[in-house]
């Protein structure tokens, strides 16, 4: 399985922080942003990855990650999203990496406690469709949430509900069969004038190909300047990417 690390947009609700720089290559702690996200991949075994950038300071990624031997890795692969046309806009970037593969996307501004092998290999003897992970938030309405059916499976998401049905937020980690990018070419902007990942989610639920996991340990976003915060202390106190569960 290969690897999306999607780390364009503009950050506009981290600026001024992101006025001369991307969000993904602030400090979380110890680490840039964009560190998280690829070490999650590669504890769960996946080695070629791709970096979609955008935005501000783009050549940093290259200065910073190399060809990714901090990692372990051989070489990693980038792309430029033009604009922030969403996270589908971003991940569109990925078809021809992805060369028919069924692939795992990681948000650059989401950081987890623990790792998703088990996910990845669950994912790997799926025949066909998407996984996506789940974790209850106390803030539902500044996600994708899902309402869940007795037997647990997803019967809908809904990006950023006023009103959220549960407290599941959809969290920034998708594995995704080659038809995502299918999908993605049907898709509309959204009224934030972005093309959403909850709507390629959304096509999945009504193929009846979407299975869902709870993330175990703690996870965060870090795009607004809590979150920023909270997800120092939490590296600071807890450790990132750990391998031992
Ligand atoms: O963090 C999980 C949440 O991420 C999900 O629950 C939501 O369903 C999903 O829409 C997303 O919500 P946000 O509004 O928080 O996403 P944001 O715009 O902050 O973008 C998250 C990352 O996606 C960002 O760090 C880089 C990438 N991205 C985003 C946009 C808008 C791109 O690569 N290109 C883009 O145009």
């Amino acid at each position: 399985m290969k690897g999306v690390v999607l780390a364009g947009g503009l950050g506009s609700r981290l600026y001024p922080l992101t006025k001369v720089t991307n969000k993904h290559l602030l400090p979380v702690f110890d680490k840039p942003m964009i560190y998280y996200p690829i070490q999650c991949l590669v504890n769960a075994g996946i080695t070629d990855i791709l970096i979609v950038t955008g935005g501000n300071s783009a050549g940093h990624f290259l200065q910073l990650l190399g060809n990714g031997a901090d990692f372990g890795l051989q070489d990693v692969s980038y792309t430029y999203q033009q604009g922030e046309g969403g996270i589908a806009d971003a991940l569109r970037l990925a078809k021809h990496f992805a060369d028919g593969e069924k692939i795992c996307v990681v948000l650059g501004d989401n950081i987890i406690e623990k790792n998703i092998s088990r996910a990845v290999k669950d994912f790997e003897r799926q025949e066909r469709g998407a996984k996506i992970l789940l974790k209850k938030v106390e803030d539902p309405h500044r996600f994708g949430v899902a309402t869940v059916d007795r037997n647990g499976r997803v019967t809908k998401i809904v990006e950023k509900p006023k009103q959220p049905e549960t407290d599941l937020a959809v969290i920034g980690i998708y594995l995704y069969d080659a038809r995502v990018f299918d999908f993605i070419e049907k898709l509309s902007p959204s009224e934030r004038g972005e093309l959403e990942i909850t709507d390629v989610n959304n096509f999945y639920v009504k193929d009846g190909t979407l299975t869902s996991d709870v993330l175990d340990g703690w996870w965060t976003d870090a795009g607004t300047f809590e979150s920023l915060y909270r997800a120092s202390t939490m590296v600071r106190e807890g450790g990132a990417n750990r391998m031992d569960d």
